[in-house]
C-alpha cells in the first residue's frame, strides 16, 4: 500500500485492497508515430477505515487527464442521449419551473444535457475543463465557462450570474479528489432550497457484478449511499434522495440540499440498510471483489490465447477508459486483440493507452467480421446488440468478462 494513503473525505487512513500496478491514462490515446514515454502512475484502491469511502490511494494530476484533447463525448451513445434528455426535461418541469431560474453543470462535455435546457430558453452554466468537448457545447446553444469547478469557480459564478436552483454533474464528481473545494463551492452557489444532483457508477453494482473495470486513473471515488450521506453530513449538506440508474453498468442519483431543507426520502435509508446488510465497505469483502477480479484475468487471458492459437481473429468492441484497466492489467494486446473499433473520432486512428492496439471505426468491424468481439463497453450492450445483429447471424461471438468471463 502507498504509505500514507488518507481519505480525501475525512482524513483518516485508506486500507488498499487491489493494485493493479503501473497504469497508463486511460483516456490518452496515442499517436502511432509519437515514441515518447507514456504518463504512467500506479492504479491501486482502498477503503478508508473511518467513513467507508472507497478510492484511489494515488491521484492523477487533473490537468493530466482533462485538457484540450480529452477524448470522451457524451453523445457517443443514443441510450445516453436520452437519459439526458428525460432528466433535463424532468429539472425543467421540476426544479427549473420556478421564477427565473438557474442550473449549473458540472462536467458538461459536449452539451448532451444542458442542450435541452438551453433550447428551453433557461438561464444555464456548463463547467468543463476540456476544451475541445467544451467547444462542442458551445455549437451547441450551451453557455460554456472552460474551468474546472472548484471553491474558486463556484464563488466567481455567484459573483457573475448569482445562485442555482440546481447544480448537476453525471460522471464527473466521481472523477475529482479534491472534494472538500467541490463541496464548499456547491454550498456557496445554491440556492437556500437548491439541490445538488449527481449521479456515478455505484460501488454495490461495481461489488455485484465485480465490474473491476471502472476503475481507472479518471474513477477516483466509488460511492455507496452510506460513505456519501457521510461525505455530505460531513460538508453540513444532506442526502435527502438516492435512485438507481440502469446507465454505465449501474450507477446511483444521488441528491444533496442543506440540512432539514428537503424530506429526505426512504430511499436513502433503504439503499443504507441494504449496504449494511450487504457490507459493502467491509474489507473482508473488498478483498473478495480483488480475488474474483483476478480470476477474470486468468479466464480471459486464457480464452483469448487460446482462441488465437485456434487460429480466430479477435477485435475488441468500444476503446472504453474502463478498457485500459482491462487490457492493461491483463497484459492484452494487438497480438491477442487486432483492433478496436469505436465511434469516438478523437480515439479513431490512435492507439489504445498502453496496450497499443489500433483503434478504427466501427466500418472496420463490419466490413470484415472477426470471429470474435471482446465486448470493453458493456455498459452499453443493449444498443450495441441491438445495431450488430448481423455480426451474430454471420457467426460472430461476443466475449464478456462482466460478470466473469463467458463467450455468447
Ligand atoms: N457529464 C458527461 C457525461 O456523463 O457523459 C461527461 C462525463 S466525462 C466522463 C467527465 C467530464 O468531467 C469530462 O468532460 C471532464 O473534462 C470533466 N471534469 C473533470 N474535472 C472537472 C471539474 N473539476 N469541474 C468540471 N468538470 C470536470
Ligand atoms: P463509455 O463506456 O465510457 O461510455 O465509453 C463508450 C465507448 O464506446 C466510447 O468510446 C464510444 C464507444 N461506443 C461505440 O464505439 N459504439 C457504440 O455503439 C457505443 C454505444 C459506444
Amino acid at each position: 500500500m502507498a504509505p500514507g494513503a488518507r481519505c480525501r473525505i475525512c482524513g483518516e487512513t485508506v486500507v488498499e485492497f487491489l493494485d493493479f500496478g503501473t497504469q497508463p491514462l486511460s483516456d490518452a490515446f496515442r499517436d502511432p508515430a509519437d515514441t515518447t514515454d507514456e504518463f504512467t502512475y500506479r492504479l491501486a484502491v482502498g477503503v478508508c477505515g473511518e467513513c467507508g469511502m472507497v478510492q484511489l490511494t494515488e491521484e492523477v494530476p487533473r490537468e493530466e487527464m482533462f485538457h484540450e484533447d480529452y477524448p470522451y463525448l457524451s453523445r457517443g451513445s443514443a441510450v445516453m442521449r436520452r437519459h439526458f434528455q428525460e432528466l433535463a426535461e424532468r429539472f425543467l418541469a421540476t426544479e427549473l419551473s420556478g421564477t427565473d431560474p438557474f442550473i449549473v453543470e458540472l462536467g458538461c462535455n459536449d452539451g448532451t444535457m444542458l442542450k435541452t435546457v438551453a433550447e428551453a430558453g433557461v438561464r444555464h452554466l456548463g463547467v468543463e475543463p476540456s476544451g475541445a468537448v467544451a467547444d462542442l457545447a458551445a455549437e451547441e446553444g450551451v453557455r460554456v465557462r472552460k474551468d474546472f469547478f472548484e471553491e474558486t469557480t463556484a464563488l466567481d459564478i455567484v459573483d457573475t450570474e448569482g445562485r442555482a436552483d440546481v447544480i448537476y454533474a453525471a460522471n464527473t464528481l466521481c472523477h475529482i479528489p479534491y472534494m472538500a473545494s467541490i463541496l464548499r463551492g456547491v454550498t456557496a452557489l445554491l440556492k437556500p432550497n437548491g439541490v445538488f444532483v449527481f449521479e456515478d457508477p455505484y460501488l454495490g453494482d461495481i461489488l455485484e457484478k465485480t465490474s473491476f473495470d471502472q476503475i481507472y486513473d479518471e474513477h477516483f471515488f466509488f460511492f455507496s449511499a452510506t460513505s456519501v450521506d457521510e461525505m455530505a453530513r460531513r460538508h453540513g449538506l444532506e442526502l435527502v434522495d438516492v435512485e438507481r440508474l440502469p446507465v454505465h453498468g449501474g450507477e446511483v442519483r444521488y441528491t444533496l440540499a442543506r440540512p432539514g431543507a428537503r424530506t429526505r426520502s426512504a430511499a436513502v435509508d433503504e439503499l443504507c440498510e441494504e449496504e449494511r446488510r450487504r457490507r459493502i465497505s467491509d474489507l473482508a469483502v473488498l478483498e473478495d471483489f480483488a480475488r474474483k477480479v483476478r480470476v477474470i484475468r486468468d479466464e480471459l487471458v486464457e480464452l483469448l490465447t487460446r482462441l488465437r492459437a485456434e487460429g480466430h481473429r479477435i477485435v475488441g468492441y468500444g476503446a472504453t477508459a474502463k478498457s485500459a484497466t482491462v487490457t492493461n492489467f491483463c497484459g492484452i494486446g494487438p497480438e491477442l486483440v487486432e483492433f478496436v473499433c469505436d465511434t469516438t473520432p478523437a480515439k479513431q486512428h490512435k492507439l489504445t493507452p498502453g496496450s497499443h492496439i489500433p483503434v478504427r471505426p466501427p466500418e472496420a468491424f463490419s466490413q470484415d467480421y472477426p470471429s470474435y468481439a471482446l465486448l470493453f463497453a458493456w455498459n452499453h450492450s443493449e444498443e450495441i446488440m441491438a445495431k450488430e445483429q448481423d455480426f451474430r447471424k454471420a457467426g460472430g461471438r461476443w466475449i464478456r468478462y462482466v460478470p466473469h468471463v463467458h463467450v455468447v
